[in-house]
């Protein structure tokens, strides 16, 4: 059986680590890797495939960054190309950036099956860029793995009903793996001189945050006003806008660079509360027990609101942030929602049923 799993972005590292490892080891199959160079930069890339000993890319595409066409437009013509020459039984994407778009895209025309991994999310507001990503990759996909059960009644309201497996969250996998090598090889929190529980945790990403320069400034402005130090990972989109301000060097906030993986677990799990417009840092919070304050108005992940570990604060006003981070605590109860920390296993014993190998 031969795959190509096509790759780009920074959480779609993390989410392959754990089957990359499972299908390079499995002789039946033939996994081939494509990077589509969408996220480029040291930190946002190399240093995820070293330290989650991920496959060098069979392919690297090397096309950074553009307009959502663009970026689309020239992924899609590539990997066209990559498919047919390598003729796969089945192209996998993971999550919902534009390399997720482009990689279902291309196998739907040229009638390769589609796997698509963490399925059925959906936020219900088409202004975001994932979500048309991810509703497209769903209705073009052959195998559909969700997180959750959640995830499985999105599709069915849609009326995807088959070919749908609930297999937990693939990222669970590699927090229960990784976590504690994080813990004995990290030393982030000495080296950012920080006691565990004394600092908060704090990333920014989505365009509807760093491109609406008061929603952003909201956001520096409740950091600022916060009882313990702010650490905040810049992502790279973040990092040009508030350098075009030449703020947010408030004593309060602590500006570094992206973070690797097993120093981001570190940092997660030590926090008093995390701050994130993310997704993936969402489930991460939940699954290492941080309470959560979401900057958004809205999420894909509601079972972590309904438990009661992640607010959803929409980042209009400031003393809203600050009130709602003063007020987190973390919840007496709590439950597992991500499954059962198997997901990747889970993965290929449908894949081997399907392709019979
Ligand atoms: C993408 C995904 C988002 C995901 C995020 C994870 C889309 C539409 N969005 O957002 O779902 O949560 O990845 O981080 O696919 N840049 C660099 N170096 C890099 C990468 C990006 O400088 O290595 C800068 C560029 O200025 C670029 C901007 O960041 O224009 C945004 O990058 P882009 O790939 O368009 O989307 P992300 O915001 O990273």
């Amino acid at each position: 059986m031969k795959m190509i799993t096509v790759l780009g972005a920074r959480p779609q590292f993390i989410k392959a680590c754990m089957l990359s490892r499972l299908l390079q080891n499995d002789k039946n199959i033939n996994e081939i890797i494509v990077h589509t160079g969408q996220h480029y930069d040291k930190n946002m890339s190399d240093i995820f495939f070293t330290q989650l000993q991920l496959p060098t890319p069979d392919y690297h595409l090397g096309v950074g960054s553009g307009s959502h066409g663009k970026q689309t437009a020239d992924m899609l013509i590539q990997l066209e190309n990559v498919i047919n020459k390598e003729k796969p039984d089945l192209v996998l994407v993971y999550g919902d950036t534009n390399s997720t778009l482009a990689g279902s895209l291309a196998a739907s025309k040229l009638h390769v099956p589609i796997a698509h991994i963490e399925a059925g999310l959906r936020s219900f507001n088409r202004r975001m860029p994932e979500e048309i990503n991810r509703v497209v990759t769903d209705h073009l996909s052959t195998f559909l793995f969700a997180p959750s059960q959640a995830a499985v009644d999105h599709l069915a309201r849609e009326g995807i009903k088959e070919g749908v497996y609930v297999t937990g969250d693939i990222m669970y996998d590699a927090v229960l793996h990784y976590k504690e090598t994080a813990v004995n090889q990290s030393d982030i929190l000495q080296r950012l001189q920080l006691q565990a529980g004394d600092y908060y945790l704090a990333t920014i990403h989505r365009a509807e945050n760093t491109d609406e320069p008061d929603r952003l400034k909201n956001i520096l402005k409740a950091f600022q006003q916060l009882d313990k130090k702010v650490v905040f990972p810049l992502h790279p989109r973040t990092k040009h806008t508030i350098e075009k301000w030449e703020q947010g060097t408030n004593s309060n906030i602590l500006l570094i660079e992206p973070l690797n993986y097993l120093d981001m677990l570190v940092m997660e799990s030590q926090a008093k509360t995390i701050l994130t417009d993310s997704g993936g840092i969402q489930k991460e919070a939940y699954m290492l027990r941080t309470p959560c304050i979401t900057l958004r108005k809205e999420t894909e992940w509601e079972e972590t609101v309904r438990e009661k570990w992640n607010t959803i604060m929409p980042p209009t006003h400031s003393e809203k942030i600050v009130e709602a981070v003063l007020n987190s605590e973390k919840p007496q109860a709590y439950r597992s929602l991500f499954g059962d920390g198997n997901a990747a296993h889970h993965i290929q014993v449908v894949l081997r049923e399907m392709f019979k190998y």
